[in-house]
């Protein structure tokens, strides 16, 4: 696909995380898995935008969408190839201890997408803030790879694919809701930042649960140590007398 327009500038955030980029995609064995699941996240996208143009009743958008579906997957081709070719010349086949995927992610975010029972426009709205996130940050990443020509050069035709998804999504939401198209875009903008908000929450809360799971073990468990060894020290060791009459109960063991 063409673009028509110029590509999206990087967000101020992605461009402020360009030397944690550069230092996550310098690893060789980080860039091969970063790769691999950047081909699992475009041929995944491509998956849902299939069946984003199996359920549209619009003509116009099912072919852009089969479009788009097509080009998604030769992404997920391009990352995979890529991958393949780095893990040849690749010295060490260990995997990497951190791999940054956190702060550095696959470009769509389509991963949050729920094809049924959306309408054109949300869909619309939802794909365009996905390619745009993924433009800006393919932008970034292309940057970083001056030691990676081939690789950077990968990404530099994926980008210009991104950069046309995001410009059609935004022409035919325009389309499909001439006067609502800001509104809806507003709705997909909120339903991300929910997202990434759980997506933070439910980090933190890991996070906090291991910690206060460490305190208990480390500061609530010696104490009760301590007096489980205390009581069994004042146990007498092998059998006890027990004194005449107390055995008589069938109630209790003395
Ligand atoms: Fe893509
Ligand atoms: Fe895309």
């Amino acid at each position: 696909m063409d673009s028509a327009r110029p590509h999206e500038r990087p967000t101020a955030f992605d461009r402020m995380l360009t030397p944690v980029h550069r230092w996550i995609w310098s690893d060789t064995d980080r860039r091969v898995q970063k790769l691999l699941r950047f081909s699992e996240t475009e041929t995944d996208g491509g998956r849902d935008i299939l069946r984003a143009a199996e359920v549209t009743s619009d003509p116009l958008l099912r072919r852009l969408y089969l479009e788009h579906a097509i080009d998604e997957f030769r992404h997920g081709i391009l990352f995979r190839h890529r991958a393949a070719e780095l893990l040849k010349v690749s010295a060490s086949r260990s995997s990497p201890g951190f791999d940054g995927d956190w702060l550095a992610p696959g470009g769509h975010g389509l991963d949050d997408l729920q094809v049924d029972g959306e309408s054109d426009s949300s869909m619309l709205a939802f794909l365009h803030l996905s390619e745009k996130a993924a433009a800006s940050r393919f932008t970034v990443y292309r940057d970083v790879m001056q030691h990676d020509p081939p690789t950077r050069a990968v990404f530099e035709e994926i980008l210009h694919d991104e950069t046309f998804h995001m410009n059609y999504t935004l022409t035919q939401l325009a389309r499909v809701e001439p006067e609502r198209h800001r509104r809806h875009l507003w709705g997909a903008r909120l339903s991300r930042l929910w997202k990434a908000y759980l997506r933070l929450a439910t980090a933190l809360a890991g996070i906090l649960g291991s910690m206060l799971l460490a305190i208990q073990y480390f500061v609530l468990l010696p104490p009760f140590a301590w007096l489980a060894k205390r009581a069994a020290h004042r146990e007498g060791s092998g059998w006890t007398m027990v004194s005449p009459g107390h055995g008589d109960s069938l109630d209790r063991q003395y």
